[in-house]
Parts: structure tokens; C-alpha cells; sequence
């Protein structure tokens, strides 16, 4: 997508061929910055910290961080040790542990004097995938969109947290849609999540939409159960970190509430997602999935900026008192209404989700 013009990715290739440049995103929305990783240790720190955030992003910077591994060593031991760092970075996001198999798998049988252009090659191939999957994920969504604008005209879509195309190469999940609705001439208003601790909603996809020009509104966490009983949401999109071989699915912290307002209030709740954020190991979401805890201190404090445009980071919660920080939780597949996927949309079941393997399999897109 762009900014003030020009193309931008949230990763890209360096031209020196062997470090990448990543837009950092904890500076957002006040400071673009960008950054440059020179070696594994700096992607995994880069993955951890969240420079670099959102389950796509994450699996392409790993499988570039595998790749600057293999630059340095190229032997087994090297390989397998950059596996387990960038793995051990986030838990939740399977995208991580996809790409990561994904690169193993086509290099350890190669002659490690082979392996770190193959794995250059293979990391921006996945990019340039990722790109095309969500691009595709966008025509789907967008016939739910147009059927909604066809009826009533204004169509106000809900989202929750960023997965938009900072959380992906390019296009975003959730977002992608959207996007390809405002340039068809889709009169679309999106009511952006805040997303309490990290902002993503405020700060990111707030920033992504104002930079492409589609109108919107940023929303406490708090507020869409209330729009929905007043008919101001027409359809919610999110995106998943990871959804089970049985359709339950696995986002950032809220989601859950989000679907349940939905559901009470008949709007559709559906989820955008690639196809490899599906974990075919996994049938009970909530059992299952590791969920990531984080500090508390980003629950008691929070980022801004000063009138002046300085940083600022204050605490917000009661002094002496301590704070929990789930980052995900897990929607049951009864309350969504929809998977988005690159390969069409399917029902949130295991039936529905068995015809998307088909699909997979046909395609021989590689299973997490
Ligand atoms: O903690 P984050 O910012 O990495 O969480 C991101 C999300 O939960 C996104 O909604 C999810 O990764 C889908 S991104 C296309």
C-alpha cells in the first residue's frame, strides 16, 4: 500500500542481498521510522519486541531471520539453533512455525554452501506469496461487502486489532477487503477496535486507513456491543493467529466479546485468513492453543505523544497495583460466520474446514 504516494511493504529485501528493512512498528503512528536487520538474533528480537507484529509478517521476517542465519553458518547445528530462536520468539501466531518448516524442510537436504541463496529466494517467495493470498482473500470478502452496499448503500464494517497490511506483507487480512471496496467505489466506513494494551486498532490500523483515504472511526474496546444493538455495524473483520482443524479461532485478546455482541445481535462475524493460519494439529481452540502473556506493565502504562511531538509513556493504573496481559483468545467456531480465505469462503466447522484442506491439497499448499 502507499504512503504519501509510494509503495510501501513493512519488509523488504535490502539490495545488498543479505539484510532486510523493516518499517518499525512500535514507532507508529507518531514516528516512521524504518530499520534495518543485519542478522537472525536481530529479526528474532525484532519478531519478540513487535517491531514487527501480526501473524503473516511474523512467519515472512522468521523465514528472512532463518535465511541471515544460514549466511553466517550454513551448517545443521546453525540451522537447527535459528529454528528454535525465531520459534521460541511469539507463541501464538502459527504462521511462525509454518514458515519456519517450510524453510527447513527445503534446506536441510541441500549442501550447506547452497543454502543461503536458496533460502534468500525461498523467503522472498513467501513474501510475494503472501501478497498475492491476501490480494485474492480481498475479491472474496469484497462480494460480501458489495451484496451489503447493493441493499443499503453506507456499509459500516468493525475490525479488531491490525490486521491490516502492516500485519502482512501487503493488502492485510481483514483489511484487504475493505481496501478493494473503497477503490471499487464502495461507499465503506470501518469502526476501528482501539485494542487495548498495544493499540493495534488505534495506532496501526488507524494510520493504515487514514494513509489509503477510507473512512472511519476509532472506537473504545468497549463501544461495539452498543453500536450493534443500534444497527450501526453491517459485518465485523478480523483475523486470526491461528484457527483449528474444527474452525475455532484464535486472535487478539477481545475478539471473543466482539463475536458474542455479534451473534446477539445478528451481525455477521466473519474471519479473514490465509490458509496456512490454519493448525490441523489442533481441534479444541480454547484447550489447545498456547496463549501469549505478556508484561503487565502494557496494560498499567501506555505510549503517546506530548503536545510538543516528544514521546511519552505514562502509567495509567492505580500505583501498587499488579496486572495480567492475555494477548489472545479464542472464538468458538459457533459464533463465526465465515472464513475468508484465499481459497474462497468456508463455514467455521470441521465439514467446512475439511473442504478447504481439499482445496490445500489440490493446490499443494503446504499444511501447518
Ligand atoms: O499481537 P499482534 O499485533 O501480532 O496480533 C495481531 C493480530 O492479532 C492480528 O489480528 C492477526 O495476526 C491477524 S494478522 C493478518
Amino acid at each position: 500500500m502507499k504512503i504519501d504516494g509510494v509503495a510501501w511493504r513493512p519488509i523488504w529485501a535490502e539490495e545488498d542481498g543479505e539484510t532486510v528493512g523493516i518499517i518499525d512498528q512500535t514507532r507508529l503512528p507518531f514516528n516512521f521510522e524504518t530499520k534495518r536487520l543485519a542478522r537472525m538474533d536481530e529479526a528474532a528480537e525484532a519478531i519478540s519486541v513487535m517491531r514487527v507484529r501480526g501473524a503473516p509478517l511474523i512467519g515472512v521476517t522468521a523465514a528472512y531471520g532463518l535465511a541471515m542465519a544460514l549466511r553466517d553458518d550454513p551448517s545443521d547445528a546453525a540451522l537447527g539453533a535459528a529454528y528454535d530462536t525465531l520459534h521460541a520468539t511469539r507463541p501464538t501466531a502459527i504462521n511462525l512455525r509454518w514458515a519456519l518448516d517450510r524453510m527447513r524442510g527445503a534446506l536441510l537436504p541441500l549442501p550447506p554452501g547452497e543454502r543461503f541463496a536458496r533460502a534468500w529466494t525461498l523467503a522472498a517467495q513467501m513474501a510475494d506469496e503472501d501478497v498475492e493470498i491476501n490480494r485474492r482473500i480481498g475479491e472474496h470478502g469484497l462480494g460480501l461487502l458489495r451484496e451489503i452496499a447493493d441493499r443499503k448503500g453506507r456499509v459500516n464494517v468493525l475490525t479488531h486489532c491490525n490486521a491490516g497490511w502492516l500485519a502482512t506483507v501487503d493488502w492485510g487480512t481483514a483489511t484487504s477487503p475493505i481496501y478493494q471496496a473503497h477503490d471499487a467505489g464502495i461507499d465503506v466506513h470501518v469502526w476501528v477496535d482501539e485494542t487495548r494494551p498495544r493499540n493495534q486498532g488505534s495506532f496501526l490500523t488507524a494510520w493504515e486507513l487514514n494513509g489509503h483515504g477510507v473512512p472511519h472511526s476509532v472506537i473504545v474496546d468497549n463501544a461495539g456491543g452498543h453500536l450493534m444493538q443500534h444497527g450501526e455495524v453491517d459485518l465485523c473483520f478480523v483475523g486470526t493467529d491461528r484457527t483449528t482443524a474444527t474452525g475455532d479461532v484464535c486472535n487478539k485478546i477481545g475478539t471473543y466479546l466482539k463475536a458474542l455482541a455479534a451473534a446477539d445481535n445478528n451481525v455477521p462475524f466473519h474471519v479473514c485468513l490465509p490458509t496456512p493460519t490454519v493448525d490441523w494439529r489442533v481441534r479444541d481452540g480454547v484447550a489447545e492453543i498456547p496463549i501469549e502473556n505478556r508484561a503487565p506493565e502494557e496494560v498499567t502504562e501506555i505510549d503517546g505523544v506530548l503536545p510538543d511531538g516528544g514521546d511519552a509513556r505514562m502509567r495509567i493504573a492505580s500505583p501498587g497495583s499488579d496486572a495480567v496481559n492475555p494477548a489472545f483468545d479464542v472464538t468458538p467456531a459457533r459464533l463465526v460466520t465465515g472464513l475468508v480465505t484465499e481459497l474462497g469462503i468456508v463455514e467455521a466447522s470441521e465439514a467446512g474446514l475439511a473442504k478447504l484442506r481439499a482445496k490445500m491439497e489440490a493446490e499443494a499448499i503446504m499444511l501447518s
